[in-house]
């Protein structure tokens, strides 16, 4: 009897991939119902291995030391239905590891629907290349598909005074000035709806909180205490403007 069972070796490999796939899926942002799937996969596979191994075990020991029949022993011992406790003793521990992956891993994605490769659509649903936008442009986008989500509405600028800045993230700006950040004001949630052309500033019309577009949103007037969050912002091949994730931390009103 090999020590190893195909069985095993199965159940492992798909336990270590859904695990692997689903630390991939919190770090890339994916949704909360992929990781979901992903740790219930890891969860089951990884029952399904330590049963195995138990029953393979309990297999052993009768071949070791024979007495009695050992031949029946055997064969009941291999066709014994998995007991219920060490499924659930499986389930269990595989399901504690993702819990605690999920409690104490990267901060949740916000829930918006922006994702890595959905295109930036304007209000009349239309994709928008870098190369249109001329200098100092302001235009709304949403996630194509979701055009009018209050949560997923994002300001994009073609800087006009210069190329982006930190605390700006670099990576997350198209041709060193198209920038994109969220339009709920993290002061008490009003849209901000309005840009200054020439001194690239957004404005907050509910109670005048001014954000610096080329410094990554950071607040330099009113009574916002943090940045607007920025979008990862990519191109397609084509040149069209795509999320290349969700936004980093929660988006809206600043909670300390
Ligand atoms: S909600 Fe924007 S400044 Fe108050």
């Amino acid at each position: 009897v090999s020590r190893v069972s195909t069985a095993s070796v199965a159940a492992g490999a798909v336990a270590f991939a859904a695990f692997a796939g689903a630390v991939a899926a919190l770090v890339l942002a994916a949704s909360p119902a992929v990781v979901g799937v992903l740790l219930a996969l890891a969860a089951l596979a990884g029952a399904l291995l330590v049963a195995d191994r138990l029953r393979l075990r309990a297999l052993l020991v009768p071949l070791g030391a024979p007495t009695g029949d050992v031949h029946a022993q055997s064969v009941a011992l291999a066709t014994a239905p998995l007991t219920r406790r060490v499924v659930l003793a499986g389930a269990g521990a595989t399901a504690a590891a993702g819990g605690a992956l999920v409690a104490f891993g990267p901060e949740q994605p916000p829930g918006t629907g922006w994702r890595r490769g959905v295109h930036a659509v304007t209000p009349e649903g239309r994709r928008v290349r870098a190369e249109d936008l001329p200098t100092g442009a302001f235009v709304t986008v949403w996630p194509e598909g979701e055009v009018g989500a209050e949560l997923s509405a994002v300001a994009v600028v073609r800087l006009s005074t210069g190329t982006a800045e930190p605390p700006t993230v670099l990576e997350w700006v198209v041709q060193q000035r198209i920038v994109a950040y969220s339009k709920v004001c993290t002061h008490a949630g009003c849209a901000v709806d309005l840009y200054r052309t020439g001194s690239d500033e957004l404005y907050c019309p509910c109670h005048q909180a001014v954000f610096a577009a080329r410094r990554g949103a950071v607040p330099v007037f009113g009574p916002a205490a943090v940045p607007l969050p920025q979008l990862p912002l990519g191109t397609d091949p084509e040149g069209y403007l795509v999320a290349t994730g969700d936004f980093p931390r929660p988006i809206g009103p600043y909670r300390a």
